[in-house]
């Protein structure tokens, strides 16, 4: 009778030290994996494309139309637009000085004034600094863009194909000459660069 006892009671010690060693065993699985993933390659890349394609949307070509102030920048030291342009309720000016007033839909390289069609300011929603024109960070920037209630309800797919086609994108790998003839500089990828890491996170 006593031996049956130990016995029962050794068999139940076993079975806690099984669950018990199970339970540790499978918590440091979860931590061993999670700590996986971060040095997973496909997310290192990710993030590494992401911040490629930051560097293209954070440069002057690109963020002097995605300001958070009334006016648009130029230059790239991406200062304040001269003679007082202001962005108006659309981002197309006021009526006395609207943007297709000057910029047609075409470069004009005699008087240096860049043009695409329909030129005019991204929406506030799509701005990518502060209203000190500071550059927001990429985390910012990366919410900014993705975030559907901000981009005009792009998605992955929608997203790639406004980089890939969208003229007043592609206007900045062809964004003219400056008023005193020298060429504005591009961004810092070539567009198939920039779509190709692009493409691999969706945007
Ligand atoms: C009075 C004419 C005029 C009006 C109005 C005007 N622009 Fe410009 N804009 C120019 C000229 C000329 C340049 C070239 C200046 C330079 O490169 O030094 C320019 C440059 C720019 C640039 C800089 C490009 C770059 O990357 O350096 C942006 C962006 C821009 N304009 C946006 C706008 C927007 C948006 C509006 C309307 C809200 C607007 N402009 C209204 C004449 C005008
Ligand atoms: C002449 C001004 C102008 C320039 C230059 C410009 N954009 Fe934009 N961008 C706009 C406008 C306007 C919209 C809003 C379009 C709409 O409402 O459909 C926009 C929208 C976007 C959007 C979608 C919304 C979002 O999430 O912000 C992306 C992405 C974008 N632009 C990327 C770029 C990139 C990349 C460049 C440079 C390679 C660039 N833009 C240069 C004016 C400009």
């Amino acid at each position: 009778m006593l031996a049956n006892h130990r016995l029962v009671r050794r068999v139940f010690l076993f079975m806690l030290v099984v669950l018990v060693s199970w339970i540790a065993l499978s918590i440091v699985g979860a931590f061993g994996n999670s700590k996986a993933s971060a040095s997973d390659p496909k997310l290192a890349d990710g993030l590494a494309a992401w911040e490629q394609v930051y560097s293209v949307l954070t440069s002057p070509r690109c963020i002097n139309c995605h300001t958070a102030t009334n006016y648009p920048q130029q230059g790239d030291d991406r200062h304040r637009h001269f003679a007082n342009v202001i962005r108006g309720p659309e981002g197309k000016g006021v009526p006395a000085l609207n943007c297709v007033s000057c910029h047609q839909s075409e470069n004009a390289d005699s008087t240096g004034a860049p043009g695409g069609p329909n030129w005019h300011l991204a929406p506030l929603s799509m701005r990518w600094q502060d209203t000190n024109d500071q550059i927001l960070s990429s985390a910012v920037v990366c919410g900014a863009v993705t975030d559907r209630s901000k981009n005009n309800g792009l998605d992955g797919p929608g997203l790639l194909k406004h980089h890939q086609a969208e003229p007043l994108v592609l206007w900045a790998w062809n964004p003219g000459k400056r008023p005193d003839g020298t060429m504005r500089a591009l961004p810092p990828l070539t567009h198939a660069e920039f779509t190709m890491p692009a493409k691999q996170i969706g945007v």
